[in-house]
């Protein structure tokens, strides 16, 4: 199917599909998807003000009723799995199964986030005065900008807007410029169940195309109280700063250095399993891709000569046939990097399997690439970058403590796992001096988190957390609220205060 007829089934208009300037090339042969037009970097004001106004009136419908908005959507969403996941195929080059599974994630944030919209509940806690009582609520916050990156052009977006909608939010979203067409097909299915509802404003949810004057002009933004944003270290280093300058609140996402370690008593064909799906699913363009490995010296050897087995039966092209197990890169640029960090551990003499690139029969301007494994024993001890492509870097380990003080040691901390049977050693990692990231797995990869738990890391990843669990808190204002119902005014901590 391709992007007009993927639009005509969701029933949306797609206005400017030619001579816009923002030029949208699929990554699977480089064809030319749609040339949309920029939304101005003037809009950024009206934008707000927009998102504002929706807000001020969405705040006071009741939580409950804010959810059968994002349980419409939801269904649309179910409705059209397949054909959502086929749009972020074209688009970001993911293979079928996926992106379905992306879509599936997004149906999942919204039934979360509707039954959160029956909850959002706050703490009654002791007071130390008679007949006060001390409480703690939460409010809605205000317009939301949520900035998302191409490798998940919708779920990051959903794990955001199903939230901050439930929470009384209005949202702007700013996706990559790679990936528009994902945005726009998300934000049209929610403008039809926004026109089901009398209650909300068609600018509750509002999409900004464009780069980098727009995004900061919306960054700079004082109406936005909240600005969620998913993407690379780099660019998690400007929007904090300029967020926190205005005292905003931002909530970050960031760059991933994900590592495994295997231990001499490890299952090794489920760890096989793991490492596999971790390291090239997505073409190794997860922010949670395993991209370094610490194997105990007992089995590096044996799990290196089968992974390099394993890596050779990965059927490598075209993502829309259903028996390719790992698609393109997102383009050019991303191969290069590639290419520059192996030509980097072969001068350092390190030993490089795979990494060449791969002709795609009817696809040759797509980057097909075969996932490169660098065995970067008595070379190297650690990898300190996160390259944004399917490497993965190998090193053993003789004493456990090491292998997580070396997976430690790097400025990123988001996914992080060990594979082994031995229940000390699985605790061991999950204590206080263990893995310093914020998703930790015991006997399974570092990807592939479900949207339940709260998810994001820690020190150069961001430190904030999206999805499940109580990550909602960050899209709402908390008021701690004492009421007296006596008649006499005490004061807390004993104060006498007699006048
Ligand atoms: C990302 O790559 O930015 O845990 C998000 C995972 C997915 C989300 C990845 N559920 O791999």
């Amino acid at each position: 199917m391709n992007v007009q007829k993927i639009f005509a089934t969701l029933n949306i208009d797609l206005p400017c599909i030619s001579q816009g300037e923002i030029n949208v090339y699929s990554p699977i042969d480089g064809s030319l998807l749609a040339s949309l037009n920029e939304t101005p970097s003037g809009d950024a004001n009206t934008l707000v003000a927009n998102a504002q106004e929706a807000f001020l009136q969405w705040r006071c419908v009741p939580a409950p009723k804010r959810g059968q908005l994002v349980y419409d959507f939801a269904q649309r969403l179910r409705q059209h799995k397949q054909v959502l996941a086929q749009l972020i195929t074209l688009e970001c080059g993911k293979i079928v199964a996926e992106a379905e599974g992306e879509v599936q994630e997004m149906i999942d944030i919204c039934d979360f986030a509707v039954g959160l919209s029956r909850q959002l509940h706050g703490l009654t806690i002791a007071s130390e005065r008679p007949d006060h009582a001390l409480r703690e609520l939460w409010q809605p916050l205000g317009p939301t900008l949520i900035i998302s990156a191409f490798n998940f052009p919708m779920a990051v977006w959903s794990w955001n807007a199903a939230l901050a909608l439930v929470c009384g939010n209005s949202i702007i979203w700013k996706p990559s410029e790679l990936t528009p067409l994902c945005a726009l097909a998300c934000q049209g299915l929610l403008a039809q169940s926004l026109r089901q509802m009398s209650e909300a404003s068609e600018y509750l949810s509002q999409v900004a195309i464009g780069g980098h004057q727009l995004g900061a002009q919306l960054v700079d933004h004082h109406d936005i109280p909240l600005v969620s944003a998913t993407g690379s270290c780099n660019m998690g280093q400007q929007v904090g700063p300029r967020v926190a300058q205005r005292f905003g609140r931002s909530l970050l996402e960031l760059g991933g250095n994900n590592a495994i370690i295997v231990s001499n008593q490890a299952d090794l064909d489920l760890a096989l399993r793991g490492i596999v799906f971790g390291a090239v699913g997505t073409a190794g363009q997860r922010c949670t891709t395993t991209r370094r490995l610490f194997l105990h010296r007992d089995i590096a050897d044996a799990l290196i000569t089968a992974l390099g087995k394993a890596y050779q039966q990965l059927s490598i092209g075209d993502p829309r046939q259903p028996d390719t197990l790992v698609g393109p890169l997102i383009n050019h640029t991303s191969f290069d990097h590639m290419h520059a960090a192996l030509q980097q551990a072969r001068q350092a003499g390190c030993k490089v399997i795979g990494g060449e690139k791969v002709t795609v029969p009817n696809c040759e301007q797509g980057s097909y690439v075969q996932p490169a494994i660098v065995d970067a024993r008595g070379t190297w001890t650690n990898h300190a970058h996160e390259v944004f492509a399917p490497i993965l870097y190998c090193f053993d380990y003789a004493e456990l403590e090491d292998a997580i003080t070396r997976q430690n040691a790097v400025d990123q901390g988001l996914s992080s796992a060990i594979f082994t049977r031995d229940i000390a050693e699985a605790e061991l990692f999950l204590s206080a001096r263990g893995s310093d990231c914020g998703i930790a797995n015991v006997n399974l990869g570092t990807s592939g988190a479900e949207i339940g738990g709260a998810f994001g890391g820690e020190k150069h990843t961001g430190g904030g957390r999206e999805s499940g669990s109580d990550a909602w808190k960050n899209y709402m204002r908390r008021m701690t609220a004492t009421v007296n119902y006596s008649k006499a005014l005490p004061l807390a901590q004993g104060i006498d205060f007699n006048f």
